[in-house]
């Protein structure tokens, strides 16, 4: 006889949500109802420890930050992205499932790096399918730019990480022509092996309609300082490719958004 999937489990196509739902009595409250007007936040004082850090940019319903909170419970997790809708889905699912190591906020990309996250202070940049956005009229809107490059450079420690991931082959083209002006930076082809059915909502739903993923990892180039990697990421072209990218039905969906 089929047994039912158990009720404190979440699925999302038929992949679980990593952790369980706990008894309402052992949940967390980390929501954050929005950040102060002015940063640099206080990353010991949110998490009242003093960790490595991980940030998740454009997380969406927060997937992969809450299984990487989940496996590490050592390092605290900071994810943001511009749709409150989402970011309320992923606070309540960490809140639920007792996690007090991560925060999810409402803000743009750029502005949190630029205003918010402390230089030199992030151990992992983590960005997972930005929107390729295949209307030229809105390309302006794509998340990675040089100026997001050069953010991400000084946001990460000495020897920090930033990990990639699309499933746009236009997007990835630019990905690696550029990062690797600032990162060391290598393809990861094949799935994460902490998530082999895939890191993301976004991972989940391009796999089940067959597209290829392109992963990459690049470790901050630490000879380069602020202002060099500023001047090189200024040399850098603007991600004004022509989206030919698979046009599936999760894209059209975004693009109205
Ligand atoms: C295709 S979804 C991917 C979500 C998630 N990373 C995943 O892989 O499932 C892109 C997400 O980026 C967010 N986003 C787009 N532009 C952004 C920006 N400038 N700053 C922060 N988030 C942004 C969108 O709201 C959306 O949730």
């Amino acid at each position: 006889m089929p047994t039912e999937p158990d009720s404190d489990i979440e699925y999302e196509a038929g992949v679980a949500i990593p952790g369980r739902i706990l008894p309402a009595d052992q949940w967390a409250r980390t929501g954050i109802k929005r950040l102060p007007l002015e940063g640099p936040l206080d990353w010991q004082a949110i998490f009242g420890r003093s960790r490595p850090v991980v940030v998740d940019l454009g997380c969406g319903n927060g997937r992969f930050t809450l299984g990487s909170a989940l496996a590490r419970p050592d390092i605290d997790h900071f994810a943001i992205d511009l749709l409150p809708v989402v970011i309320r889905y992923a606070t309540r699912r960490g809140n639920q499932r007792g996690l007090h190591n991560v925060r999810f906020a409402v803000k743009d990309a750029e502005t949190f790096l630029s205003r918010y996250a402390p230089p030199a202070s992030v151990a992992e940049i983590h960005l997972y399918h930005p929107q390729p956005y295949h209307d030229p009229r809105k390309a302006e809107r794509r998340l990675l730019t040089p100026a997001v490059l050069a953010l991400i450079h000084a946001t990460l420690e000495p020897g920090g990480l930033f990990v990639v991931q699309t499933d746009n082959p236009d997007y990835w083209s630019y990905m690696r022509e550029t990062l690797p002006a600032l990162f060391h930076f290598e393809d990861h082809p094949d799935p994460w092996p902490d998530a082999p059915q895939g890191r993301s909502r976004r991972e989940i739903l391009a796999r089940a309609r067959g597209l290829v993923i392109f992963r990459g990892l690049g470790r901050k180039r630490d000879g380069l300082s602020v202002a060099d990697a500023s001047a090189l990421a200024a040399s850098l072209p603007r991600p004004r490719f022509r989206s030919r990218g698979p046009w599936c039905d999760l894209d059209r969906r975004e693009d109205r958004e």
